[in-house]
């Protein structure tokens, strides 16, 4: 089973690449954000307390996202062939949960880090926010959501570091370019 955990700053193109990962490897692709987006969409209570932190640019509560991860993992198809996680684990904290969580089901995952300069990220949500609808993607609430990676999720590298799972790739690239890194790794890492 293939697990990957895609990490990156907004505008990394964690998106982008996990639809190309999903296609080729026949894997589910999970976004957070797309699931918050569309409890927003669904006009509930929790959907208008969550447009008011996403709005801004803040993370949800770890403790929301947990049931979220929860449920998707414990209601995987049998026969899943794994699980691309784009937008999720994005403290610390949500990592340990992950982690724990997919140990339960005897599962692992590998961690692949989009790294982007500062400058083309900002280019590239200004110019998608001209077209994508999203309430954050402005200039001011791109600065702070790039900000809120630096210092909440940033931190996550070192977790995975640590634990001997973590692959960096440089997303500054064309995406087909990003995706050949994101292949290469994929490929040697599952066949150990
Ligand atoms: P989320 O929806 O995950 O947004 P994000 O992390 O801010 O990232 P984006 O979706 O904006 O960018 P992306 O990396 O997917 O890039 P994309 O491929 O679209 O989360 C939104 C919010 O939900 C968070 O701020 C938070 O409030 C909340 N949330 C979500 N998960 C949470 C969690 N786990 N815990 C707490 N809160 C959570 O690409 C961007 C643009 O660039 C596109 O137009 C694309 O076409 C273009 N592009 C992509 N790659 C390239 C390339 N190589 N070259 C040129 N252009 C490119
Ligand atoms: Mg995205």
């Amino acid at each position: 089973m293939l697990n990957i955990i895609l990490c990156g700053a907004p505008g990394s193109g964690k998106g982008t690449q996990s639809a190309f990962i999903a296609q080729k490897y026949g894997v589910q692709h999970l976004s957070t954000g797309d699931v918050l987006r569309a409890e927003i969409a669904s006009g509930s209570e929790l959907g208008k307390q969550i447009d008011a932190l996403i709005s801004k640019g803040n993370l949800v509560p770890d403790e929301m996202m947990y049931g979220v991860i929860e449920n998707y993992i414990a209601n995987l198809p049998k026969d899943s062939k794994g699980t691309i996680f784009d937008g999720y684990p994005r403290t610390v904290s949500q990592a340990e949960s992950l982690t724990n969580l997919l140990k339960k089901y005897n599962m692992e995952a590998i961690m692949i880090d989009l790294m982007v300069d500062e400058q083309l990220l900002i280019q590239r949500l200004i110019e998608r926010g001209k077209v994508s609808g999203r309430k954050d993607d402005n200039l001011n609430t791109i600065r702070h959501r790039i900000a809120i990676y630096h210092n909440q999720t940033e931190p996550i590298a070192h977790y995975y570091l640590h634990h001997g799972n973590y692959f960096a790739v440089n997303g500054n690239h064309t995406m087909a370019d990003v995706f050949l890194q994101i292949m290469r790794i994929i490929d040697r890492e599952s066949r150990q």
